[in-house]
C-alpha cells in the first residue's frame, strides 16, 4: 500500500555513525508499553524510548510539548503525543505520513534535509518502476531486501526486479503522493534543488503511466491495449484477476486508470473518481511550483509544465462529464456506462452530497455498530470500517458536537493501545486489523493539528489557535 520504503535506513544512511539496534515496533504496538494518561481512557504512552530508530527533532518534540499544554483533555493529548512522532519513531515508513511534519520544514533544517532525501529517493524509485508502490530499502542502507510472500507467484508486466520492489500493485494515488510531498516540500522552503534530472525523470515517467492509463482498453481494430497487467492469485491476498491480469475493460473517457484502490484492494472499474480528482489537483500544483521556481520557462521544466495544465483540466473535465449521477458522485466509472458507488475511505471524499451517502446505509461499505462506526471496504470485510473514515469526516464538518463524537468514537477504539488502527470492528472494541498502522496514525495527529488552527476552543484550555513551527 502506498509508496513505501524505510525511512529510518535513509536516515541510518544520511546520519553520523552508525545506530543502535531497533525494537520491532509492530511488536511493541501489540500492548500497553508506558505510564497510562490521567484521563478516563488511561491511554499508554507508546513511543519506543530513548527511540534508537527515531528520526525526531527538536522542533518535533517542540510541537508536541506546545500541544500538550494546550490540549485539554489528557487521553487527547496522550494520542497526539502518541501518534505525531509515529512515522519519525517507527522503521517502516509510509510516504503519505509525512504530510504531518511540513509545518516544520521552513524551521527546521535537519527535517528539510530529511524530506528531501525521500524526494530523492523516491524519485529514482518513481523513474525505474512508476508502475510499483512498496520498495525495499535503499541500497545505501545496507539493509538486505526481504521476501514479500504477497508477491510470489504473481506476474507482473512491465516486469519487476525483487531486489528493488517489494510489491508492484498500481496506484494513482502513490503518484498523487509522490507529486505531493514534492510541491509540499517547495511550498515551505522554496527550495527547488531537488527538480534535478532524476526529478525530471520521475515526472516523465508519471505522465507515460497518465497517457497508458487514459487509453481504452481496446483499439479501433479491437486490438486489446495493454501496458501493465498484474495477475494477482497465488500469494497474493487478491483474487487472480481477470482478462490476463487487466481487470475490466474501460473505453477512454479523459481519466486516467489503476489497478488498486489505496486500500490495496483491486478496483472493480479503472476510474476512481477521487484518485482522479486528486491527481488532477496535484497536476495544477505541479504546474505552479514550475512556474513558481522558473523552472516552466525553458527546457523540460516547460514541457512537464505544459502536459501538467492539459492533463489537470482534461482529468477533472472528464470526472464532472462521466461521473456525477443525481449529484452523487460515483467511487468508479468504466467510461462504458458502469458505475459503482461506495467508498473505503482512504480519500477525502469530495462534496457534501457524496459525504452523506458515504456515511449513510447509501454506501455498501458503510456500517454502524454498538462499538464503532464508519466506512470501510472489502479489504478486510463489511464491519470493519477504517478509523481513518472517521477522521475524513471530522475534516468534512464544522459541526462541534459531530467533531467531538467523532473525535472520542476514535479515541475510546484503540483497545486501549493509544495507536490509531487501520480497521475496527462495529461489534467489538477488542477485534480490530494492524494494532497500529502509520498512515492513520500520521493522520489522526494532522487532523489534531488542524482542529488546533480551525476549532481551538473545542479541544484546547483556551481558544487561541496553535500552528507548528510559529
Ligand atoms: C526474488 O525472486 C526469486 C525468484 O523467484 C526468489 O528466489 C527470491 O527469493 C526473491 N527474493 C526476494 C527478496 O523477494
Ligand atoms: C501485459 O503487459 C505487457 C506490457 O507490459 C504486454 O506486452 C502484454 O501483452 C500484457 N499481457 C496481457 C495478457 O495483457
Ligand atoms: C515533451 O516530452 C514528451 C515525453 O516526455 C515528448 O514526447 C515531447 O516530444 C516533448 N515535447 C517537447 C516540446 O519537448
Ligand atoms: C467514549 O467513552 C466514554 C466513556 O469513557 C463515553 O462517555 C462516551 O460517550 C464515549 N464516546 C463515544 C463517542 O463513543
Ligand atoms: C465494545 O466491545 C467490548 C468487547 O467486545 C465490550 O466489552 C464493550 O462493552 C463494548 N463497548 C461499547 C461502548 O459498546
Ligand atoms: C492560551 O494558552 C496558550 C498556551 O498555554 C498561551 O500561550 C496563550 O497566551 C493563551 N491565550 C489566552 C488568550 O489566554
Amino acid at each position: 500500500m502506498k509508496l513505501t520504503f524505510s525511512v529510518v535506513a535513509l536516515a541510518v544512511s544520511l546520519a553520523e555513525g552508525a545506530r543502535a539496534q531497533c525494537p520491532d515496533f509492530t511488536t511493541y504496538s501489540q500492548s500497553p508499553q508506558g505510564n497510562p494518561s490521567s484521563g478516563p481512557l488511561k491511554l499508554p504512552y507508546m513511543r519506543p524510548s530513548p527511540g534508537p530508530s527515531s528520526s525526531s527533532t527538536p522542533s518535533t518534540e517542540k510541537v508536541i510539548v506546545d500541544m500538550k499544554a494546550r490540549l485539554k483533555d489528557p487521553d487527547i493529548a496522550r494520542l497526539f503525543e502518541n501518534t505525531f512522532p509515529n512515522t519519525l519513531d517507527t522503521t517502516v515508513k509510509y510516504f503519505n505520513s509525512f504530510a504531518t511534519y511540513v509545518p516544520l520544514l521552513s524551521v527546521d533544517p535537519s527535517l528539510a534535509t530529511l524530506m528531501k532525501a525521500v524526494i530523492n529517493n523516491e524519485a529514482r524509485y518513481v523513474s525505474q518502476y512508476p508502475y510499483c508502490g512498496s520498495f525495499q530499502p535503499p541500497p545505501e542502507s545496507g539493509l538486505a531486501p526481504s521476501l514479500n510472500s504477497h508477491a510470489v507467484g504473481v506476474t507482473v508486466n512491465p516486469p519487476v526486479n525483487n531486489q528493488t520492489v517489494f510489491e508492484c500493485k498500481y496506484e494513482i494515488d502513490s503518484l498523487c503522493g509522490f507529486l505531493k510531498l514534492s510541491r509540499s516540500y517547495y511550498g515551505a522552503t522554496k527550495d527547488a534543488s531537488f527538480m534535478n534530472d532524476n526529478w525530471y525523470a520521475a515526472v516523465n515517467q508519471i505522465f507515460r503511466v497518465i497517457n497508458e492509463q487514459s487509453q481504452g482498453s481496446f483499439d479501433a481494430n479491437f486490438n486489446f491495449i495493454s501496458y501493465y497487467n498484474w495477475t494477482g492469485g497465488n500469494g497474493a491476498l487478491s483474487p487472480a484477476v481477470d482478462n490476463g491480469g487487466n481487470g475490466e475493460p474501460k473505453a477512454y473517457t479523459g481519466m486516467v486508470g489503476t489497478h488498486h484502490r489505496p486500500s490495496d484492494d483491486l478496483s472493480v472499474f479503472a476510474f476512481l473518481t477521487p484518485a482522479n480528482a486528486m491527481l488532477s489537483v496535484e497536476l495544477s500544483h505541479l504546474n505552479d511550483i514550475l512556474t513558481q521556481s522558473g523552472q516552466a520557462k525553458s527546457g523540460q521544466g516547460k514541457n512537464i509544465s505544459t502536459q501538467a495544465t492539459t492533463w489537470s483540466k482534461r482529468v477533472s473535465d472528464a470526472v464532472w462529464a462521466n461521473t456525477l449521477v443525481d449529484n452523487i458522485f460515483a467511487y468508479e466509472t468504466n467510461g462504458l456506462g458502469s458505475r459503482y458507488v461506495m467508498d473505503d475511505a482512504n480519500t477525502h471524499p469530495a462534496y457534501v452530497a457524496t459525504r452523506k451517502v458515504l456515511l449513510s446505509r447509501g454506501n455498501p461499505y458503510f456500517a454502524q455498530g454498538k462499538n464503532f462506526s464508519g466506512a470501510g471496504g472489502p479489504h478486510v470485510d463489511a464491519w470493519h470500517p477504517w478509523p481513518m473514515s472517521q477522521i475524513s469526516a471530522i475534516y468534512g464538518t464544522d459541526d462541534d458536537e459531530e467533531i467531538l463524537n467523532r473525535l472520542y468514537l476514535i479515541a475510546n477504539n484503540t483497545a486501549g493501545l493509544g495507536l490509531i488502527h487501520e480497521s475496527q470492528s462495529i461489534y467489538s472494541s477488542t477485534d480490530y486489523t494492524r494494532s497500529w498502522f502509520a498512515w492513520a496514525n500520521s493522520y489522526f495527529a494532522e487532523m489534531v493539528l488542524d482542529l488546533a488552527q480551525r476549532k481551538p476552543g473545542l479541544i484546547f484550555r483556551n481558544d487561541t489557535a496553535y500552528t507548528p513551527g510559529q
